[in-house]
């Protein structure tokens, strides 16, 4: 789970839509761009009418109203809509923003959510601003990392494929990512395997020449992330490539040597044989 960077996705993109409205009343809306099923998110929507009165605060989910906040309404200024597709709670309210609480949210919460505010006479001014989230059948699972060999040689093309363990038709893609030893790997080692004409692919594959685990010491860590909006899943495997001795390499015949034995104990017989 990573808030921060879900609630700053939500916040550029809610500005974004308020730059194209030239509004200034709405300040901010946070919806998360995912859920699951039977999840509970929190929505919310900044407002500051400066001189004006807000005369009214709604929620809309796909142009249905669920929420009424009228304060001048003396009995019951707070108007929750029946629905079946979550369970609505107002978690806090004052004269700057509102905040509530979805649970139990169903698949057909999927949509559009939109805060409107509607300012007092004389100016009964009108903006609104949306943000699309959808509910996801099943949680995040760890990615698979696939094809990783027991130990590579120095001279092989290493290719490491990461996907999701399951995709259900009609969901969204997760974002993946490989990192090698805690650094992401650069744009031309990843690449999506399993494309299909939809422009849909199975996984991204993750390309290392032997040479560089050689150069990083014989083995790297490679961990593949999987995120999707706020929620993220990771999984690493270490990647061995098998070391030639330097030492033994400049002795005479003991590279062929080396390449038939490749023990550790033939190793120092011979490293001590050279010696002699
Ligand atoms: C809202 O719209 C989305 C598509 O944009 C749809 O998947 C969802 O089922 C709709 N839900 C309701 C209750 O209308």
């Amino acid at each position: 789970m990573r808030r921060p960077a879900a609630l700053l996705f939500a916040v550029t993109f809610c500005l974004q839509i308020l730059k194209g409205s030239a509004g200034s009343l709405l300040k901010s809306l946070e919806v998360p761009q995912f859920t699951f099923v039977s999840g509970t998110v929190t929505l919310r929507c900044v407002y500051d009418m400066g001189s004006s009165k807000l005369y009214s605060l709604k929620w809309y989910h796909n142009n249905t109203e669920f929420y009424r906040y009228v304060p001048t309404e003396r009995n019951g200024p707070v108007n929750i809509g029946p629905t079946n597709i979550f369970t609505l709670h107002e978690v806090s309210r004052d004269d700057r923003h509102v905040t509530l609480s979805l649970s139990r949210v169903t698949a057909a919460a999927t949509g559009a959510y939109r805060c409107e505010v509607l300012a007092e006479h004389p100016s009964f001014r009108t903006e609104s601003m949306q943000s699309y989230m959808t509910v996801l059948s099943h949680s995040l699972s760890p990615p698979l990392i696939k094809r990783v060999r027991e130990i590579y040689e120095p001279s092989d093309q290493i290719t490491v494929g990461c996907q999701p363990q399951k995709m259900e038709k009609d969901e969204p893609m997760p974002k993946i990512l490989w990192l090698i030893d805690g650094k992401q790997a650069p744009p031309a080692q990843q690449e999506k395997y399993g494309r299909s004409l939809d422009g849909s692919y199975t996984g991204v594959s993750l390309n290392i020449p032997g040479q560089q685990v050689v150069d990083a010491g014989g083995s790297v860590l490679v961990e593949c992330r999987l995120s999707l909006g706020e929620f993220e899943e990771r999984a690493s495997k270490t990647i061995r490539v098998r070391m030639e001795h330097k030492s033994l390499a400049s002795a005479p015949n003991a590279g062929s040597a080396v390449a038939v034995l490749g023990t550790s104990a033939l190793l120092a017989a011979l490293l001590l044989s050279a010696a002699l």
